[in-house]
């Protein structure tokens, strides 16, 4: 009883542990930064099918980025645990989130208009969001 209680109580511990795996440059590999492993990922496609009028495909990649970025806006920066104002970071964070959430909005409504040009300037413009975001949320490890 006593063994299966540990066996219970280890299993849970590593169940409920925040996902961490260090990094080969320091910087631990948290839930988000998978998330955006596959934002970096579904950006290159909707660059590429872009680049080559793939309206529809660029549809798919901003349909993937649009889920990835509402899961992502649930998620905490690991940076989050080095600020003094948490509660503003994390507001600010969301909001950093809510605009790429527009900003994919925007490329939507381009891609469906088959609208190169329009298209070009929303990636153009999260590309900005991306530099700023990570300047200010993601931490320098
Ligand atoms: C075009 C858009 C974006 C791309 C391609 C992108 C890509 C990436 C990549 C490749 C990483 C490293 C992942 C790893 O740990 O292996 C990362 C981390 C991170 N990004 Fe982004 N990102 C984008 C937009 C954003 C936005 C809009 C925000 C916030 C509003 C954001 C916040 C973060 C944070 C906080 C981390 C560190 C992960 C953590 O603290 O757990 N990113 N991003």
């Amino acid at each position: 009883m006593r063994t299966l209680f540990i066996a219970v109580t280890a299993a849970a511990a590593i169940a409920l542990s925040p996902i961490t795996f260090a990094h080969s440059d320091g910087c631990e590999h948290t839930e988000l930064g998978e998330t955006m492993d596959q934002v970096k990922d579904n950006m290159r496609a909707l660059g590429n099918a872009a680049k080559s009028d793939d309206f529809a495909g660029a549809e798919e990649a901003i349909a993937v980025l649009m889920t990835l970025a509402d899961e992502g806006k649930a998620m905490t920066p690991m940076k989050a645990s080095d600020v003094s104002d948490k509660e503003s970071f994390m507001s600010g964070y969301v909001k950093g989130m809510e605009k790429f959430e527009g900003l994919l909005a925007e490329a939507m409504t381009a891609a469906k208009a088959e609208d190169k040009k329009a298209l070009f300037a929303a990636l153009g413009k999260m590309d900005n969001l991306r530099k700023s975001s990570h300047r200010d949320y993601k931490k320098d490890c």
